[in-house]
């Protein structure tokens, strides 16, 4: 379970979550008649009841495993369709998983992501790694991201050249189940594919195949999202409870709005303390950036910090800085081990002795938070208990919750994104597509 401290707020949040409680109950209300709808974008709040796409993605994943063929997994995704899987595999295997022989990996696959169009960084993983032992999951919702199409065109070619007829064994398409480029190919050549429900949108999709497929194949076993899912939907969407202070995704939602529309405080840094949990700020940072960054007037910019690296880089913007953050810290309330500091004392170097690291990261955390709570900086600390499946699952839903929930007191749509369509007109443009001739002038 996570809990959350509120006690470095600046402002009085139980008394503003009573306020708002009936316009809570009524987004709560709107949100959960909105999940069952297949035309709306709510679909990622009832995704534990997908228990078929669950079992079938473990049963491959096992069978993958088990053939022994595979070493390797490479992931093509961007955005929605690379993050929650790229955060929650840095969550939860050893930090130098792609290190471990396969018996310490327990036959889990070493995985790599291809999350941009940089042809250095995509050649150089790509020549990396055999063919012959790799399988090659390609993500895309929409199933046509040219940043994704690019490096699946790349892979398909060598696949086809040094594999022959066997290349399709290697190759997986996670997409729409209906429409799109990437459908129509997997089909067509029958080829091993996975849905992502038509109302889930990539940034709201970790928990859908999205991030489940890529999870599995590194061998972790994925019910146990599932479960904390359910688990996680009857806590904070318990339509009986209006105590809204201590449902975390609301009283989080009316925490930014309170302190980006009220208070000026605009930056929303997450800090997690944790390294594990460097990559969920990316993941954040895309969920509320994209979801709520609809209007030149209001809304929050998220950004990444990482607790206690950035106590050497961003705590001294955040200390004496503009006066325009609220910051949520991520605690780890216990670490999977700990490392204890030698209890010999080292001369000149006595103070940290018979110390633990936990000991030393917990109180850089709270201390970093009281005083910056004492230059008037208010922070919230939601804490894990640990990081394992159980934990991730809730805080991630926690999350996109609270982003669904600050669209709805902004009165913005928190599941489009037509600010980027734009730039990718501008870049067909660029690259002399046909239909896109009419942009260039723009350009010049
Ligand atoms: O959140 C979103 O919808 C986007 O960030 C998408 O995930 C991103 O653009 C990639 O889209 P797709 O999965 O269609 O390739």
């Amino acid at each position: 379970m996570i809990s959350l401290d509120t006690s470095l707020l600046t402002f009085d949040l139980k008394a503003l979550c009573d306020e708002k409680a009936d316009r809570l109950t009524e987004i709560k209300g709107d949100l959960i008649m909105r999940a069952d709808k297949p035309n709306d974008w709510l679909g990622w709040l009832k995704l534990h009841t997908h228990q078929q796409t669950f079992t079938k993605i473990q049963a491959f994943a096992d069978q993958k495993i088990a053939s022994g063929k595979f070493q390797n997994l490479v992931v093509v995704g961007i955005g929605g369709s690379a993050l929650g899987p790229q955060a929650l595999i840095q969550a939860l295997h050893h930090p130098l998983w792609n290190e471990l022989s396969r018996e310490e990996r327990k036959g889990g696959l070493k995985v790599y992501f291809i999350d941009n169009v940089d042809p250095d960084w995509t050649e150089s993983i790509l020549m990396h790694l055999k063919p012959q032992e790799t399988l090659y999951c390609v993500i895309t919702k929409s199933g046509g991201t040219a940043e994704t199409i690019s490096a699946f065109l790349w892979i398909l070619d060598r696949l086809k050249k040094e594999l022959g007829a066997g290349w399709k064994d290697h190759l997986i398409g996670v997409t729409d189940p209906e429409k799109g480029t990437l459908r129509a190919f997997v089909e067509r050549e029958k080829i091993e594919s996975f849905p992502v429900p038509a109302n889930v949108g990539g940034r709201f999709s970790v928990f859908s195949s999205v991030g489940m497929l890529p999870l599995a194949l590194t061998g972790i076993k994925i019910e146990k999202f599932r479960s904390s899912l359910e688990k996680t939907f009857d806590r904070y969407l318990d339509t009986r409870n209006d105590d809204y202070f201590k449902n975390i995704p609301f009283a989080l939602a009316v925490a930014l709005v309170q302190a980006e529309s009220k208070l000026g405080r605009r930056i929303n840094p997450l800090m997690p303390y944790s390294s594990h949990l460097a990559r969920i700020a990316d993941w954040y940072v895309q969920l509320v950036a994209e979801s709520l960054g609809k209007s030149s007037q209001i809304g929050p910019t998220p950004i990444k910090a990482v607790g206690a690296t950035d106590q050497h880089s961003q705590l001294q913007l955040f200390a004496e800085g503009p006066a325009d953050k609220i910051i949520f810290f991520l605690k780890v309330g216990a670490f999977r081990q700990d490392f204890p500091l030698p209890a010999e004392r080292v001369e000149g170097f006595t103070d940290l002795a018979g110390e633990s690291m936990q000991r030393l990261i917990h109180a850089e955390g709270e201390g970093t938070a009281k005083a910056l709570a004492k230059r008037g900086v208010p922070s919230l600390i939601i804490e894990l208990q640990k990081i394992d499946e159980e934990n991730l699952a809730e805080l991630l839903f926690a999350f996109e919750l609270m982003t669904a929930v600050a669209g709805s007191l902004y009165g913005v749509d928190a599941f489009n994104q037509p600010g980027v369509e734009l730039s990718k007109k501008y870049t067909y443009a660029l690259l002399g597509k046909p239909g896109f001739e009419g942009y260039l002038s723009e350009l010049r």
